[in-house]
Formats: C-alpha cells, sequence, structure tokens
C-alpha cells in the first residue's frame, strides 16, 4: 500500500480545554513532539504488550486493516509489521508524531498509511477490521465530542468490526500531557460507545512512565454487533 500523508484537520470550534495556550490541539501536540523525544513521554512504552495482546485475541489475523487512532509516535506499529501485520493506518493530530513514527520505522513505512488529522473532523474514506485508541479517547471530556467520536469511529468500522479502547482507570491520573481527562473504567467505555458494541474483555495495567510513576489505565475490548 502506498504511503498517504493528508492535511491534518482544523483546529476544533470549541477546543475541549479552552482556557490553554495554545488555543488549539493540534499546536498544544505538535508542540510536545516537536520538544520531547519519544520515549520520553509519559505515555511511552518501548512495547505496547497490552494492546498487541488484545488485538491478537480479535482473531483478525495479521491482514486486517487496522486503523491506531491518536497513535503519536507509539512504538506498536513497528511491533506490528514485525508480527506481519500488511494493512495499517496510523492517525495523529500531530503531523510531527507521525514523522518520528515512519522515521523509526524506515523503509516499512511505506507499507502503512499515515493520516493527519483530527479524529472528531476526520471523514473515513474506506473501513476498518479493528480501531485501536490507547490514551486518546480520555481527552474528550465534552459529551458532544465523545458522541462525535463514537460516530467517527462506527463509520470507520466495518460491521462486526473490532475496538480497542485505553484510558486512564476511575482512580488513575487527572490530567494527561498537561490536559484535563475524562477516566473510565472499562463499561463506561462500553456505555459510551452504546448498544451496537457487545464489550467482549477488559484488562487492568498499571503503566510505568519513563519517569518511573504508575499510571492506572483500563482497556475495553468491544466488537461491533452485526
Ligand atoms: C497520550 S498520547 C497517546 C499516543 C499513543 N496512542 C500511545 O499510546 O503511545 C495521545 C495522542 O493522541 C493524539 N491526539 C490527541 N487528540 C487527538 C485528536 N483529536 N485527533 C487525533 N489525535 C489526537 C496526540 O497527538 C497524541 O499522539
Amino acid at each position: 500500500m502506498s504511503s498517504v500523508n493528508t492535511p491534518h484537520g482544523k483546529a476544533r470550534d470549541k477546543a475541549p480545554d479552552a482556557d490553554k495556550a495554545p488555543d488549539t490541539m493540534q499546536q498544544h501536540w505538535s508542540g510536545v513532539y516537536a520538544t520531547k523525544n519519544e520515549d520520553e513521554v509519559s505515555w511511552y512504552q518501548a512495547r505496547p504488550e497490552t494492546s498487541l495482546r488484545l488485538i491478537a485475541n480479535t482473531g483478525c489475523g495479521a491482514h486486517a486493516a487496522l486503523i491506531d487512532a491518536g497513535g503519536g509516535a507509539s512504538t506498536l506499529v513497528d511491533h506490528l509489521l514485525d508480527a506481519g501485520h500488511d494493512d495499517l493506518t496510523v492517525l495523529d493530530i500531530a503531523p510531527e508524531a507521525l514523522e518520528k513514527a515512519r522515521a523509526r520505522v524506515g523503509e516499512r513505512a511505506g507499507h502503512v498509511e499515515w493520516i493527519a488529522a483530527d479524529v472528531l473532523q476526520w471523514q473515513p474514506t474506506r473501513r476498518y477490521d479493528i480501531w485501536h485508541d490507547r490514551a486518546v479517547f480520555h481527552f474528550l471530556t465534552d459529551a458532544q465530542d465523545r458522541r462525535r467520536y463514537v460516530q467517527v469511529l462506527t463509520r470507520a468500522l466495518k460491521p462486526g468490526g473490532h475496538v480497542i479502547i485505553a484510558t486512564f482507570a476511575p482512580d488513575g491520573p487527572e490530567k494527561c500531557s498537561g490536559l484535563p481527562v475524562m477516566r473510565h473504567s472499562p463499561h463506561s467505555i462500553a456505555a459510551e460507545l452504546g448498544d451496537a458494541f457487545e464489550l467482549l474483555e477488559t484488562v487492568d495495567e498499571h503503566h510505568i512512565t519513563p519517569a518511573g510513576r504508575v499510571q492506572h489505565f483500563n482497556y475495553a475490548r468491544l466488537r461491533h454487533k452485526r
């Protein structure tokens, strides 16, 4: 598959954290990735073990169309390529994050579709078997934004498709990258997605940040009911 880099989406009309400067989410995230190494950010994982396990547990196999929504510079794409996955898309609001991942995976970057866009503004042009999101949904503190996210996800997913979402747990941090978050249990993630989705698996994870702090995450694996 050829490498495609679409223009990133515009900032939302109303940033969820409107009193914050810089005043758009895209500027915030571009600034983060422009000033920090990918292995210095608190969410860094050398090997995203839980995500890899949950993706394997979908049973979809290596030819599944998978999108990592808000994938940033995550090493997930490297490990999926290593495992033979051949239909991967990484979407992120920060082009700088995608550039880091592209540079890291080297010539294999041409086998990945890279999309610079705000997931809430994005118009999917194809459908995926698996939607993966680690630590993006939890930034949606506004109910309207969460509804919009579920609409985009549903439009992007094949009927019967799989969803993996990881967020800070109810006793996890109240902020991530300086932004307020909405903490979730797997059941509140499932409730946000609605009746069209069935909750199949949950995982509790204590992530150790590069600075040595513990962050409690919850993962939910769901499936779209046909
Ligand atoms: C906490 S980081 C997690 C990155 C990656 N999922 C991981 O686990 O390493 C959140 C990521 O979401 C991206 N992001 C935040 N809001 C977004 C949005 N509205 N649309 C697309 N990406 C977004 C950020 O640029 C950042 O890369």
